[in-house]
C-alpha cells in the first residue's frame, strides 16, 4: 500500500529515474518490445502522479539515451511515436496540474515532428511551479560535459567571461540541467547496477537506490519503498556525520 505517511520535509527534492526492463518485461510474455514500452508509458504516468501527491518537486526521467539510436529502426521510431503520444495525452493534464515540462540532451536529433511538439509542450509550461518533469531525450552524460566544454570554449572566445569565472556553479549553469537542483535520489529499475552515462556530473552526491522490479511494473509501492530507504539513510556531502557525545567531544 502507499505510505500516507510520507512527509514533506522527509522526502527527496529532485528524483531521477533509470527506467530499464521494458524489453524483458514483454519478452517474459511472449510480447513485441514495443508492448514494454508502451507499458513503461503507463508507468511514467504513474511516478508523475506519485511525485505530484507526494510533494517531490523534481522528477527526472531517462526516457531515451544517444546510445539508443542504435537500436533497430523499428523500435527507435516506435519509442518517438509514444513520447509524441504522451505529449498529446498528458500535456494538459500537466499544464493543469502546474507542472512544468522541460527536456535535457540532444533534442536537435529528434524528429521535427517531435522537436516542435516538444517546444511547445516546453513554452505552454513553463511558467509552472508545482513540479517539473524533465524528461531525458538523446542524452548522455559525457555528450552534456562535452556541450559544456564547448559552450564555454565559446563564450571564452567571444569575451563575455574569463577563466576565472569557472568553478563547478559556472560549469552547472552550461549543462542541460542548469537551473535544476542536483539530484537527491537516483533509482534505477531492471536489475542492472550501474548509471549508464545518466547524469554523470549531476549524480556526485545523490543516494543510489537499485531495484530488480522492471520498469513497467514499477507503482506506488515500490516507489515508496525507494523512498523509505533514501530517508534512511545519511547523507553527509563529504563531511562528518555530526554525533552527538563522541568521545572527541570536548567537554
Ligand atoms: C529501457 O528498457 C527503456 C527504454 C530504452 C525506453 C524508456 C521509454 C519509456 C518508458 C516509454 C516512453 C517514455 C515516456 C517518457 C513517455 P529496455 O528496452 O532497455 O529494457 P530491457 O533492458 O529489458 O531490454
Amino acid at each position: 500500500m502507499t505510505d500516507p505517511q510520507i512527509k514533506l520535509d522527509d522526502i527527496p527534492v529532485h528524483v531521477a529515474i533509470i527506467m530499464d526492463g521494458n524489453g524483458r518485461w514483454a519478452k517474459k510474455r511472449f510480447l513485441p518490445r514495443l508492448e514494454g514500452h508502451r507499458q513503461g508509458a503507463k508507468a511514467v504516468r504513474r511516478v508523475v502522479e506519485f511525485c505530484r501527491r507526494s510533494g517531490i518537486r523534481y522528477l527526472t526521467l531517462y526516457a531515451f539515451s544517444t546510445e539508443n539510436w542504435n537500436r533497430p529502426e523499428g523500435e527507435v521510431s516506435g519509442l518517438m511515436k509514444l513520447l509524441s503520444q504522451f505529449l498529446d495525452s498528458e500535456l494538459n493534464d500537466l499544464h493543469k496540474n502546474d507542472i512544468r515540462f522541460r527536456t535535457i540532451g540532444e533534442t536537435n536529433r529528434l524528429p521535427d515532428t517531435l522537436v516542435e511538439k516538444i517546444d511547445a509542450a516546453k513554452s505552454r509550461t513553463e511558467n509552472n511551479k508545482s513540479m517539473n518533469l524533465n524528461i531525458a531525450l538523446s542524452y548522455g552524460g559525457r555528450s552534456e560535459i562535452v556541450r559544456a566544454c564547448c559552450k564555454i570554449a565559446q563564450a571564452f572566445r567571444e569575451g563575455q567571461m574569463t577563466l576565472d569565472d569557472v568553478d563547478e556553479k559556472y560549469f552547472s549553469s552550461m549543462l542541460d540541467t542548469a537551473g535544476i537542483p542536483d539530484p537527491d535520489l537516483l533509482i534505477r529499475t531492471g536489475g542492472d547496477i550501474r548509471v549508464s552515462n545518466f547524469l554523470l556530473w549531476q549524480l556526485a552526491y545523490s543516494e543510489l537506490y537499485f531495484t530488480n522490479v522492471l520498469w513497467p511494473d514499477f507503482d506506488d509501492d515500490v516507489f515508496s519503498a525507494a523512498i523509505q530507504d533514501y530517508k534512511s539513510r545519511q547523507r553527509r556531502f563529504g563531511m562528518v556525520p555530526e554525533i552527538k557525545n563522541s568521545p572527541w567531544d570536548e567537554e
